[in-house]
């Protein structure tokens, strides 16, 4: 899968998605607003597109969704199980560093390729650049017996 670095307008673009997505977010316990915004690699069928989400919270609090699961389970429901993720960029509106979660990490990685870039605010707002391979080494793949 060929793959082109984020340019600086795609991540203006990824970054203003997952902002307006964390308005919308269900928060009402942590009060920590979150966004996420996917981008897809093209394909024959489709041009990259974006598909964001937002951390949806539970009374039962181990039922919250992160945004970037939200994010994830919107772009398989819009453009079906083949997707590939070429990037994702979290924000959040409480001015917070906020790298994705374990879970998270593992929940991209079911649908990203080597080089899936990862954007994040750190804890002095500045954006971190990384790779999902880099956030998760060693990570679990189910190996057919
Ligand atoms: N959260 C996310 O949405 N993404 C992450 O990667 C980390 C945490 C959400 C879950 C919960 O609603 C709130 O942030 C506080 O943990």
């Amino acid at each position: 899968m060929p793959h082109d670095p984020v340019t600086a307008a795609e991540l203006a673009i990824l970054h203003q998605r997952a902002t307006e997505a964390a308005h919308n977010s269900y928060s009402p316990y942590s009060h920590f607003r979150v966004g996420a915004a996917i981008l897809l690699y093209a394909d024959d069928r489709q041009p990259g597109a974006i598909v964001a989400g937002t951390n949806v919270e539970n009374a039962s609090y181990r039922l919250t969704s992160c945004a970037e699961q939200s994010a994830i389970a919107a772009a398989v429901t819009l453009y079906g199980p083949a997707i590939r993720v070429r990037a994702v960029a979290v924000v959040n509106l409480n001015g917070a560093a906020c790298m994705p979660c374990g879970a998270c990490r593992q929940t991209i990685l079911e649908f990203s390729t080597p080089e899936t870039a990862i954007f994040y605010p750190s804890a002095s707002g500045e954006t971190v650049a990384t790779t999902l391979a880099a956030l998760l080494p060693a990570a679990f793949h189910l190996t057919p017996e």
